[in-house]
This record gives structure tokens, sequence and C-alpha cells, in this order.
């Protein structure tokens, strides 16, 4: 597995992200052996960079990465994140980056995770009710107590992304970034590279769909996250297929899998980049990994960049307003 940096923090090329293991798609939590089973494999297979987040469940998921790292500390940068529960009684469903939110929100974070640090704290969603600057000088404090080593954003916009690195270095920007998802290449990358920040894509199979595993909405379940996404309903899940097959056709031609070809795209992309991958099955977290190993040509590097835009928008309304602030 090759490496790169975040800023500072190295990591493996190809990370592993946990949310599916407890929350949001079909089937979390169902399989909580297979989950720590596909963890330990990512381990053994050199992918060192795992990802969860406080919201996932909540709390289950970073309880099932703590069991999972238990005895393996050493192997493994941890990232988590907060911000997406009030712990100051602002109510359901609110964002609280408060300070006093934080220091609610490390320590469970810590205890859940059986560690007493973590390598990669973010903010996951910016929150309007707290001056940025606030929330990171908080950050800095807690580096320099030792309970994180580093701190990240998530789905921040490029001026609040100054405003962060100003108090303290930002060591990476998670943003979701996959062949449909690519609204960070005007406005955002461009401000990670002039500052020397990292970038981790999320959901860079976009929710599994670039894969061409997910052929009609009848796969989720009730409680699918997907099932709010305008881009997986009716009319747009349809033309959307057309889409995956491309990406299967490119695939097929580089010898590859569309996961695979999706996830070497990225890696493409530029250096300074560690996409999160999500699986909770053993099989998908080897095929996935072995990206870092698939080389794509500059005509098929272009063929995927000029891919039609996907039909629909990736998050419901609601979920919109919170990202790229
Ligand atoms: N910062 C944020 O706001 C934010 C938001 C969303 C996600 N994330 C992070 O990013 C990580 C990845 O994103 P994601 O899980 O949303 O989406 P993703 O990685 O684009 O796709 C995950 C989905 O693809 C399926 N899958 C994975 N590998 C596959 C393969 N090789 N072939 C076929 N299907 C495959 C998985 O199913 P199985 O599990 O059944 O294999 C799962 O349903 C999350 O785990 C989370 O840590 C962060």
């Amino acid at each position: 597995m090759k490496h790169t940096t975040l800023r500072d923090l190295d990591v493996s090329r190809i990370g592993l992200g946990a949310m599916g293991m407890s929350f949001g798609y079909t089937g979390a939590g169902s399989d909580d052996a297979e989950s720590v089973r596909t963890i330990h494999r990512a381990l053994e297979l050199g992918v060192t960079f795992l990802d969860t987040a406080e919201v996932y469940g909540p709390y289950t998921n970073e309880e099932l990465v703590g069991k999972a790292m238990k005895g393996r500390r050493d192997q493994v940068v941890v990232a988590t994140k907060f911000g997406m529960i009030s712990h100051t009684g602002r109510g359901a469903g609110q964002l609280d980056s408060s300070p006093a939110s934080i220091h609610t929100a490390v320590e469970g974070s810590l205890k859940r995770l059986g560690t007493d640090h973590i390598d990669l704290y973010y903010q996951h969603r910016v929150d309007p009710g707290t001056p940025i600057e606030d929330t990171v000088a908080t950050l800095a404090d807690l580096v320099r107590q030792g309970k994180i080593r580093h701190i990240g954003l998530s789905e921040a916009g490029p001026e609040t992304i100054r405003r962060a690195h100003a108090v303290y270095p930002v060591t990476a920007l998670q943003s979701e970034y996959s062949l449909w998802t690519r609204e960070v290449e005007e406005r955002v990358l461009p401000v990670l590279r002039e500052l020397g920040i990292g970038f981790v894509p999320y959901s860079p199979l976009g929710h599994g769909f670039l894969t061409g595993a997910i052929r009609s909405p009848e796969q989720f379940d009730e409680s699918d996250w997907r099932r709010s996404s305008p881009r997986f309903m009716g009319e747009n899940f349809q033309r959307n297929l057309a889409l995956a097959d491309e990406v299967r056709t490119i695939a097929t031609e580089a010898g590859a899998t569309p996961a695979q070809v999706a996830l070497a795209w990225l890696l493409a992309k530029g250096e300074h980049i560690a996409p999160i991958p999500g699986t909770k099955r053993v099989s998908r977290v080897e095929e996935n990994a072995a990206a870092d190993g698939i080389e794509l040509t500059a005509e098929q590097i272009a063929q995927l960049d000029n891919l039609p835009p996907a039909a629909g928008e990736d998050h419901n309304e609601e979920q919109m307003r919170m990202i790229q602030r």
C-alpha cells in the first residue's frame, strides 16, 4: 500500500470509512463480527487510515472501531468528527461546535475509541452559531493537551478554510468528491493546494452507486440514507444507471473493477489525497485496497473526466444547506 501525507500526517493512500458498518446504509449494524474482520483485514493490507464520527449510530460506530483497534492502536491513524450532536442543549439535529460542546464530545470519543489520543479530529459541519475561530482555538488547545494530534474540517467552504487555517494549521479537509460529485474542483481544491492542506474525499464510490452493484432503489431498506437523496430517486436513478455502465466499460478496458477505477481516478487528481471508501465486507475491502495499484491511462482519465453529470442533487435541500459553508 502506498502512503501519502495530509500536511504532516502520514496515511495510507486508501483509507477505510466505517460509517456504513453502523449507520446510514442497508444492513448497518447487522453483522458487527464481519465489520471487525473487515477492519482487521484492512490493517493487514496496509490500510492505516480509519474514519468514523460521533454521530454515526450515534456513538455505536466509534465503539465498534474502538473494539477493532484494541491491541492494534499503533497500526492505526484514527479520524473522528464532532459537531453534529449538541452537548450544550441546542436540541436534536442542531449543529454545535461551541467550545463547551467540543470539550464534552472529545472525552466521549476518546472513551468509545479506547484511546488516549485521536489522530485527526474534524469539525463535521460548519456551525453558523459559533465563529470558526473559536472552534479552531479550542481544537488547538486539545492538540496542546495531547488529546488530538491534528485538526480537520468537513464540507467547509474556501473562506471558512482560510479563516480556520489562520488560527491553527488545518491538516485535512474531508468533503464529498467522486466521479459524480465534483463541486470541490473549482473553488475548494485550489485553496487546499495553496495552503498545503490535505484532502480526504468521502463517499468516493458515490455511496456505492458507481460500483454498478446498485441497480434498483428496491435494494435499500426503509432507513437507508440513499432513499432521501434525489439522485437515487425515480427517473434520476434510472438515468444515472447509464453513468455506472460507462464506468464499468472503462473498468473492463483497464482490467479493473468499477470501484477500483472510481478510486484510481481520485488518486490521479493529486498527491495529497486519501479517499476513504466505505464497506463492511472483507471481500470488498480487499478489492478497494488494491486500487492503489491501478494506473489509468491519460485517455481513460480524460474519458472519466468527461462523464455526463449526474441527474439530481446528491443531498436533499436541508442537507445541501449544511455543505461547503
Ligand atoms: N464527512 C462527512 O460528512 C461524511 C459523509 C458521508 C460519509 N463519510 C465517510 O466516508 C466514508 C465512505 O463514504 P460512504 O460509505 O458514504 O460511501 P462510498 O464509500 O462511496 O460507498 C459505500 C457503499 O459502497 C458499497 N461498496 C463498497 N465497496 C464496494 C465494492 N468494491 N463493490 C460494490 N460495492 C461496494 C458499500 O456496501 P457494503 O458496505 O455492503 O460493502 C456501501 O454501501 C464513510 O464510511 C464515512 O466514514 C463522511
